[in-house]
């Protein structure tokens, strides 16, 4: 298939066809959209800071020993990703209360949870993307118990390591989304992204946000939130050699 193949198009990314077997291109979007893409806009400069920051923490993630799709960042807004099949669950973890969580179970906003809480959501964006409960993974047959399982042990193994990254960074790690894909042999690799569209970061100094809930919630400038985590996460992935 040629490299010019669009494959996928989603709210943010886009996914090309390669030469290579098994590999495809992702281009990230300025596209930015919330609340089930109720509301629409576009976020300067987005698509550059995301596929930058996404490939440094993949790059940071695989030299700690977690297995990604990520192959290599091929242009400011493009990176090679190996194919793999996206498992339905989006994977939350939450280090402090905020956004959904503060609505549904009535928790001020920065209350810190200890251990860090592990949710899963139903990747369907007709549905609304509902919590799901283990039970309703295992009825829907979304993965096995023993992928559950290892959704959990990955995401908070994850999480324990971008906290230590992002702390270096001046910045909290709040709470954050991850997507789990299969490869051709069955094994499960970190996909999608990490980036300001799919963390919570508020500065370390003063709680100020600088993630997607700039846009979500119109709290200021997304562009200047964006480039500021951009800047720290380039300067700490130099400083560890990346
Ligand atoms: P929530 O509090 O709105 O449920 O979001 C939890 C985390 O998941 C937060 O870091 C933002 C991220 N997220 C996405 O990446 N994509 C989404 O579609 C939603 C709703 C949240
Ligand atoms: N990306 C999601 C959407 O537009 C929502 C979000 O990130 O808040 O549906």
């Amino acid at each position: 298939m040629s490299d010019a193949t669009l494959l996928y198009e989603g709210k943010a990314k886009r996914i090309y066809a390669t030469d290579r077997p098994g590999i495809l291109r992702c281009q990230y979007k300025d596209d930015a959209t919330a609340f089930n893409a109720q509301k629409k806009g576009q976020i300067a400069g987005k698509g550059e800071v995301n596929c930058t920051v996404a490939a440094l923490l993949f790059r940071y993630l695989e030299g700690a020993g977690i297995a990604t799709h990520f192959v290599g960042q091929t242009g400011s807004t493009e990176m090679a990703v190996r194919a793999v099949t996206i498992l339905p669950v989006e994977v939350v973890v939450r280090n402090r209360a905020a956004g959904t969580l503060c609505k549904r179970l009535g928790l001020e906003r920065g209350k810190a949870i200890a251990p860090p809480l592990v949710e899963f959501f139903y990747k369907n964006d007709d549905l609304g993307d509902p919590l799901l409960t283990t039970d309703h993974i295992e009825l829907l047959n979304l993965a096995t118990p023993e992928q559950v399982q290892v959704l959990r042990q990955q995401a908070l193994a994850i999480d324990t390591l971008l906290q230590q990254f992002f702390l270096q960074c001046q910045l909290e790690l709040i709470d954050f989304k991850l997507e789990f894909g299969t490869d051709a042999n069955g094994d499960i690799l970190l996909a999608d992204e990490i980036s300001p569209d799919t963390c919570r970061l508020w500065n370390l100094a003063d709680e100020r946000v600088l993630d997607k809930d700039l846009f979500r919630f119109d709290l200021g400038d997304p562009v200047a939130g964006y480039r500021e985590v951009l800047e720290r996460v380039q300067a700490v992935a130099g400083e560890l050699g990346q």
